[in-house]
């Protein structure tokens, strides 16, 4: 499936010996294995020039695994996520599957995997990267510079809420429900993850809800701001509501450091926030869970676009935030910043030099195919090491 000759296979080859960290590749469906292509040499090229050497496995999630096992998630790809160090995710879904059964579509095989890793936390960096600042729908101004991080809450609120459900009434009529649910506990894990890394930042968190008409919405901005007033004194806390944030991201997204809030607003808002940024096809995101004694916590790294299916298989896709996704799990996961900042540095590089996938090419410019991309971070990979 690899352009460049290199199957999984050759990777997940090590040692049964040594303690190399384990990765877990799930390409997915539509521009997924493409995207996740590239982002295979990039891993095979730390190993190759830096010693830095994962056991690499693969395996199927969203319609491809439904597709093959009748299921999105199927338990032994559940087990192999549990069992690595770190996930690297494509994108799932797609029209093909717009047809099955709710509890079978692929969006719900990357659900399972999120609740059953315990990923409660989302960071969803929005970066405009210098070159890029024309490339947004916004003027330059507004976003040159940017760098706002969302953390969205992700494995309660109403994505998971019960009940859930449509109803037959009788007589034609149905009724859906669905159900916005949070606990303290729930709200505490969350804001301290954000709170702490608006101390590593500019230390200032915005905490987003909709207290002026939900109950959870209360509960959820006195909940943080008690985590607030009670750990973290020195970070600038404040409160939007989730309405008045998206307008406020558009007009003036530059004020924000850290934003904080629930899975919905999260889902919402940082899909408005990458497009800040120019294209989607740039934006990274961790998922992450509580560390255990040892100190290791369940993650999950995935581009924030998704699967693309008008573009896939015709190699235009940027692989660029599956690389970043990449890079971020370097740093979240693996401590190996090093290695993360010389692909972050290629990555500059290479938008600097001019070159453009099609989605944030301007209108003179011929677009990079998806592996010519992979080509140009990796020789300037190679030049910077
Ligand atoms: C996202 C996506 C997912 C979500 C879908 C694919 C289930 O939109 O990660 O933002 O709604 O969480
Ligand atoms: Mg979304």
């Amino acid at each position: 499936m690899s352009q460049h000759g290199l199957g999984p296979r050759q990777l997940t080859v090590k040692k049964a010996m040594t303690k190399n960290p384990k990765l877990l590749l799930l390409a997915g469906d539509g521009i997924g294995p493409e995207v996740m292509n590239e982002t295979r040499r990039v891993i095979q090229w730390l190993s190759a020039a830096r010693g830095l050497d994962f056991d690499v496995d693969e395996d199927l999630v969203g319609g491809c695994a439904f597709d093959a096992h009748g299921h999105p998630a199927p338990p032994a790809v559940i087990a192999k996520a549990l069992a690595a160090d770190a996930v690297l995710l494509g994108a799932v879904g797609g029209p093909k599957w717009a047809g099955v059964d709710y509890a079978r579509r692929p969006e719900q095989g990357l659900l399972d995997l999120r609740k059953k890793l315990g990923l409660f936390a989302n960071l969803r960096p929005a970066l405009c990267f210098d070159a890029l600042k024309d490339a947004s729908s916004l003027k330059p101004d507004v976003v040159s510079g940017l760098d706002i991080l969302i953390v969205r809450e992700l494995i309660g609120g109403i994505y998971f809420g019960e009940p859930a459900g449509i109803e037959d009434l009788g007589g034609g009529q149905r009724r859906g429900v669905n159900t916005q649910v949070y606990t303290t506990e729930e709200i505490h894990r969350v804001a301290r993850v954000a709170f702490d890394l608006a101390g590593k930042r500019d230390g200032r968190l915005t905490s987003v809800d909709k207290a002026n008409v939900m109950v959870s919405g209360l509960l959820w901005r006195e909940e943080v701001q008690k985590i607030g007033n009670k750990e973290y004194p020195d970070i600038q806390l404040d409160h939007m509501y989730a309405d008045n944030c998206a307008m406020q991201l558009v007009r003036a997204p530059k004020q924000f450091d850290v934003i904080v809030t629930d899975n919905l607003f999260g889902d919402l808002l940082s899909d408005a926030a990458a497009m800040l940024t120019g294209s989607l096809g740039m934006l990274p995101s961790a998922s992450l869970g509580a560390r255990d004694e040892s100190g290791r916590a369940h993650a999950l790294y995935e581009p924030v676009h998704g699967s693309a299916p008008d573009i896939a298989g015709t190699g235009k896709a940027n692989p660029i935030a599956m690389i970043l996704s990449f890079v971020m799990a370097l740093r979240y996961s693996f401590d190996r910043a090093v290695d993360a900042d010389l692909i972050d540095k290629a990555v500059h590089n290479v938008l600097a030099q001019g070159l453009r996938t099609g989605d944030i090419a301007g209108g003179g410019e011929t677009p990079l195919s998806t592996a010519a991309m992979g080509d140009a971070i990796l020789s300037e990979m190679e030049a910077l090491n």
